[in-house]
């Protein structure tokens, strides 16, 4: 039997053998994903560990603050800042972006999170996880500002998450596939469980909020009328639903065994574009999903290829199964 792959092995294989990723970069990902090691740690210890429960606080975007989003994201900025790889992270939880202090050296990475995502549903033991991308401080910039940010996700370096369930996984890109790796919590390393995943191209489980369904757009109306009438509709086959309310648990499961996952924008808030964030949220799970053979849009173009406005935009989501990513979509345009 073969010895298992770590997360440092594969990452020298990238770097090495295949030249894909620069030594830096790969030394970020080791600390980020340390950090993720941190956070699962603090999940796990639930009610024990005191990080239950309401912060008292609220974020820029008017949600309160769960313990554990404080503690998260005050873990990754506590292990990235002083590491030299970064210029600057921005985060889900801070209102601006935050420039590495001076009194750290600098690297030319940016670095965005959602430290915990789904956090909602902590309280009730349900999995939670956290998010990010890595993008170049663009060409020429040597103070980094908050507009460098405002990147298209095709130019991400990496990206990944990690699913604080049952068992602990990363799920990482770094543009040549998407590889799964289980926390092994006695060797106390990510190890390598699955390598290039692939995202099935056909699918009959889909996850949405149905209890917006009032406020949807027509298009989306149209797609999962068609899938709730199953086998004597149009479809001609039965879909099954699932919404767990963490969008690293949906996504994680259309990694494992494929479906569609979506978070329209919809007439609640008609000055938004959607909940879910671009940055931090939207792009990664976009890059992840189609190096996994998947598709992501926001019901009329390519997330990856949308030029961001704002730190902290928001955008409708479509993501999962490329055909029935392509089908809504489609839906989209003929409207
Ligand atoms: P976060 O906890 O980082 O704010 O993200 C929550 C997001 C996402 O994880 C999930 O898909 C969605 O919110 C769930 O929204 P609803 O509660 O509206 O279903
Ligand atoms: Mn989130
Ligand atoms: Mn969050």
């Amino acid at each position: 039997m073969s010895s298992p792959v770590s997360l440092t092995q594969y990452l020298i294989l990238k770097q090495r053998e295949k030249g894909l990723i620069p030594g830096e970069l790969r030394l970020l990902i080791e600390v980020v994903t340390r950090a993720c090691k941190r956070i699962s740690i603090a999940v796990s210890k639930g009610a024990l560990g005191g990080v239950l429960g309401d912060n008292g606080t609220e974020n820029i975007q008017g949600e309160s603050q769960r313990k554990l989003d404080v503690i998260a994201n005050e873990t990754l900025l506590e292990a990235n800042e002083w590491g030299g790889h970064l210029a600057a992270m921005a985060s889900e939880e801070m209102d601006h972006s935050y420039t590495i202090p001076n009194r750290y050296p600098k690297g030319e990475f940016l670095l965005l999170f959602d430290p915990l995502d789904g956090s909602s549903n902590i309280d009730a033991n349900i999995s939670v996880g956290t998010i990010f991308s890595v993008l170049h401080l663009p060409e020429g910039a040597t103070e980094p500002r908050e507009e460098d940010f405002l990147q298209a996700g095709v130019h991400q370096l990496a990206a990944g998450y990690a699913i604080y369930g049952p068992s602990s996984q990363l799920v990482l890109t770094v543009g040549d596939g998407v590889a799964c790796f289980t926390l092994d919590r006695e060797a106390g390393s990510w190890t390598l469980t699955e390598d290039q995943l692939r995202i099935p191209e056909t699918t009959r489980e889909y996850a949405i909020n149905a209890s917006n369904q009032r406020h949807w757009e027509p298009p989306v109306h149209r797609y999962i009328g068609e899938l709730l009438a199953g086998a004597d509709g149009p479809r001609g086959a039965n879909f099954n639903m699932r919404w767990v309310a963490s969008m690293v648990a949906d996504v994680h499961r259309i990694m494992t065994r494929g479906g569609i996952f979506m978070y329209p924008r919809d007439a609640r808030t008609p000055d938004r574009l959607g909940k879910l964030r671009l940055l931090y949220e939207a792009n990664p799970m976009a890059f992840i999903v189609e190096q996994a053979g998947g598709a992501a849009t926001n019901g009329h173009q390519r997330i990856m290829e949308i030029e961001p406005q704002a730190l902290h935009e928001r955008v409708a989501v479509f993501l999962g199964s490329k055909e029935e990513v392509e089908r809504v979509t489609s839906y989209h345009r003929d409207a």
